[in-house]
């Protein structure tokens, strides 16, 4: 497969999870790298996205809702704490777990539908809900560091 030059490295940590990590230097970049990374996913898949406030989380689902040939624009769903898009093929949820923060398990009960169905869900904030997640999630991991420029970040997949 031909290298991209935004791929940084490949990393084989434990037995069947494959860390890659890519810096991107644009929302334009992270939206390209998404789109590349949505080429993986299959109906089912969860995807946590980690990331301070500002790290481009919604601008990594943008790229995937694309690739999915969702016409719509993508928005934080922070009120609603969950937005459909229904893709060609694969319907796209795409999670703000920001205000989940302290909600108890029992109180999270309804987005198990969202979580074993055929839809792809992304989820920022994941870590507020990480106690109701089905096992083998991915994981999309967007760092910014600032001394390399307002810009840059850093997007670690685990998968
Ligand atoms: N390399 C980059 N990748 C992604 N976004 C970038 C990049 N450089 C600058 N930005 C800017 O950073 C902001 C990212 O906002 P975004 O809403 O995607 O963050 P978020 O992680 O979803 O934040 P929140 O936790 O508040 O929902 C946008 O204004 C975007 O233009
Ligand atoms: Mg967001």
């Amino acid at each position: 497969m031909k290298a991209r030059k935004y791929k940084l490295f490949v990393d084989r940590k434990a037995k069947d999870v494959v860390v890659r990590t890519f810096e991107s230097r644009s929302e334009a970049e992270t939206v390209k790298i998404a789109k590349d990374f949505a080429k993986t996913l299959k109906p089912g898949d969860i995807v946590a996205l980690a990331g301070d406030l500002g790290a481009g989380k919604t601008a990594f689902t943008k790229g995937v809702a694309q690739a999915f040939g969702v016409s719509a624009d993508v928005t934080s769903p922070t009120f609603t704490i969950v937005n459909q898009y229904d893709g060609e093929e694969i319907t796209l949820y795409h999670f703000d777990a920001y205000r989940l923060e302290n909600v108890s398990v029992d109180d999270c009960d309804w987005l198990d539908d969202y979580f074993f169905s055929e839809g792809v869900c992304l989820i920022e904030w994941a870590q507020n809900i990480e106690a109701i997640l089905p096992r083998g999630y991915k994981t999309v991991r967007i760092e910014k560091n600032i001394s390399l420029g307002q810009d840059y970040r850093e997007i670690v997949i685990e998968e």
